[in-house]
């Protein structure tokens, strides 16, 4: 199953941007301004020097914070919206993925202006950015275009040297004390190692699980430890095996370094029963279970691991952070503020600070005494009121939605997306059929719901995802469909991997592209804006109950979401349109399928 060589997927390229600097306004905000209600959305922060500098996603701005005093003392607006934050040579490096560019900007001494020296452009949707232990190299991972742009530090800035194509969306990337890279995926379960010296993708391997939200690095043992969620296809949704952690599992995976690195080709850390590779490759690797029965851990993120073998793990689902103050400890727990999923030390790791995204507040955790204790919570402002839109973002991404706090709808529903993985939620009234998790992207275009087309409603729909998958404990009444339904509706489809990647085919291309769709007969069942249709339809495909009619899925955004048909059996577009389904009289040429592939990569 994975066998898969990255070459394919690696191209590589050298960017040799002029240095000129580009200027981007960093204004400080007056205290008036600051104090007007906002609702500031922090996703990530960082410690440089005495201060925290925090980056809002929703306001674009940096919020810089004392740390001896925990007092918040400026605000910056610096970018319509910003997703990550770095410390670069007595700098900041900002994610602007608005205008889709990483910025460089350093304090004035004395003053409390941030001058902007530099802004260099990215590939399109920056998600992550991070900076090796000697400061040489800094990368940036963009989720939709799939790609990690390499950048090295030069005397009077930054230099765009490569820019890698992955396999998969990436997300969170960490720096290994060698200069190696380790990216991993935003949705399902693959790691990159990056060689950043040479500027290559040396292999990309599968972890058993997916939604990877935190990589840390235990000096100690020598090992990688990955924060993971683990979905069963093959456990219905009932309330005992929800109860139990057998259909979700949050945990945290250890992988020793020389093996992650040292393994030749492809590895993998599939399950025990499928794991091919005994003895050389993963045999110590271990798969800690954050959760045990009525303790869910509902999205584990972020971590950091001290020089003392102290780790501290936000689970972003439940508003806490779990610690261990030893390798072979448990972990314990301490509450924070609301949907915790960034976390960062002071260089003396004498405290942590988490950013709470949905709370609008930083928790500090104090590591000083005998263990980790949350020494106060800082507020970044005062929160506006909210949309229902927003309420239900806050809903979808709540563990304790869930019996037990065991997953949110965001744990399957990737931030929206999908994690490409099968769950059984009976969505089709029936067992032992499990279904892909479907994307929500764009999901008030897509009814009728659920593969079978069985939901005419997407409040029909989301009230079976409460009472079934999520196996809710809220009363019927009180269920919170409508913020949620607000929240679905909002979401748009997926950008199509050509104009993520900036290499859409030219007009007259798409056009003769579209003909073909229309000449093959696709839009007989996929038409309309959303390139789907209402009825039910047997293109060959049957699931494992006998049911043999689905909904056709809308095509807007299908190059995001593979695996394709309802039970994930193409991995590609191109096995899609090579197998014979959707018409076994008639096979698509050769030309055909290119044209088609062309057409579906740029929907
Ligand atoms: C355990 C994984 C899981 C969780 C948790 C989950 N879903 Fe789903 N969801 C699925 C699967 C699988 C399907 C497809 C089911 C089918 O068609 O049989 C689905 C389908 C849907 C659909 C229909 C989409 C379409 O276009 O047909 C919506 C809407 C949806 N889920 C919303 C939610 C919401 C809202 C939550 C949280 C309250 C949630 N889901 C939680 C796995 C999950
Ligand atoms: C007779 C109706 C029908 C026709 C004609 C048809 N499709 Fe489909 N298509 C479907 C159905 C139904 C599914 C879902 C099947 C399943 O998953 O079991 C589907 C699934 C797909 C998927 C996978 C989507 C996903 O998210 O998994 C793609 C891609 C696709 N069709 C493309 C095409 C193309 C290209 C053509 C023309 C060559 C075409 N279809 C013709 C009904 C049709």
């Amino acid at each position: 199953m994975n066998q898969r060589s990255t070459s394919g997927f690696l191209t590589a390229s050298i960017f040799m941007l002029a240095m000129t600097p580009v200027a981007f306004c960093a204004e400080l905000l007056s205290p008036q301004l600051r104090s007007l209600p906002q609702y500031r959305v922090p996703v990530d922060l960082v410690c440089q020097n005495d201060f925290l500098f925090v980056a809002n996603s929703r306001t674009g701005s940096v919020s810089k914070i004392d740390m001896t005093s925990n007092q918040l003392q400026a605000e910056w607006k610096v970018a319509e919206s910003l997703s990550g934050i770095a410390a670069w040579r007595k700098g900041l490096l900002l994610l602007d993925d608005h205008a889709h560019r990483l910025l460089w900007s350093i304090e004035e001494p004395g003053s409390s202006g941030l001058e902007p020296l530099l802004s260099l452009e990215l590939p399109l949707y920056p998600v992550d950015v991070a900076v090796s232990a000697d400061e040489t190299s800094v990368a940036v991972s963009s989720l939709w275009s799939r790609t990690v742009t390499l950048f090295r530090g030069q005397q009077d800035g930054l230099q765009k040297e490569r820019q890698l194509s992955l396999s998969f969306a990436p997300r969170t990337m960490l720096y290994l004390p060698d200069g190696k890279l380790i990216v991993a995926d935003s949705f399902a379960g693959r790691l990159a190692i990056v060689d950043t010296a040479a500027g290559s993708v040396l292999k990309e391997h599968d972890v058993y699980g997916h939604n990877i939200r935190g990589l840390g690095l235990n000096h100690k043992h020598g090992k990688l430890l990955v924060a993971c969620q683990t979905l069963d296809p093959a456990t219905f949704t009932t309330y005992e095996r929800v109860f139990w952690g057998v259909l979700m599992q949050n945990g945290l995976h250890s992988i020793p370094l020389d093996q992650l690195l040292s393994v030749s080709g492809d590895a993998d850390d599939t399950a025990p029963e499928e794991a091919e590779y005994s003895g050389t490759s993963y045999a110590s690797q271990q798969r800690y279970p954050l959760g045990t029965p009525s303790i869910g851990s509902g999205d584990p993120g972020a971590m950091v691991v001290t020089e003392n073998d102290l780790t501290l793990i936000v689970i972003s689902g439940v508003n806490q952070v779990a610690f261990r103050t030893a390798s072979h400890m448990p972990f314990e727990r301490l509450q924070t503020g609301k949907r915790p999923e960034a976390i960062c030390l002071d260089s003396e790791q004498k405290k942590a600070f988490i950013a709470n995204r949905f709370g609008d507040s930083v928790t500090v955790v104090s590591l000083e005494g005998k263990a980790p204790a949350v020494e106060t919570t800082i507020s970044l402002g005062e929160i506006r009121e909210l949309t229902l839109a927003e309420q239900g973002e806050q809903t979808f991404y709540d563990a304790s939605v869930s019996l037990d706090g065991w997953f949110s709808c965001h744990s399957c529903h990737t931030d929206g997306h999908t994690n490409g993985q099968r769950a059984d939620t009976f969505g089709d009234e029936d067992r032992g059929a499990p279904k892909k998790v479907v994307s929500l992207r764009g999901v008030s275009d897509s009814g009728p719901w659920a593969w079978t087309g069985s939901k005419s409603s997407l409040d029909e729909q989301i009230k079976t995802s409460l009472i079934v998958s999520m196996q809710t404990q809220i009363p019927t009444e009180e269920l919170p469909i409508e913020r949620l339904s607000a929240y679905l509706k909002t979401l748009t489809p997926a950008p199509s991997l050509r104009l993520a990647k900036n290499k859409m085919p030219n007009g007259d291309v798409l056009a003769a592209a579209r003909i073909g769709f229309e000449a093959a007969g696709c839009q007989n069942c996929h038409a309309g804006t959303g390139l789907t249709s209402n009825d039910t339809y047997d293109v060959g495909i049957h699931d494992e109950q006998g049911e043999t009619l689905f909904n056709p899925p809308s095509l807007r955004g299908v190059s995001q979401r593979a695996p394709y048909f309802h039970d994930g059996r193409a991995a590609t577009l191109a096995e899609v349109l090579k197998t014979s389904h959707h018409n076994s009289e008639m096979a698509l040429s050769e030309k055909q399928i290119e044209q088609l592939q062309l057409l579906l990569e740029s929907l």
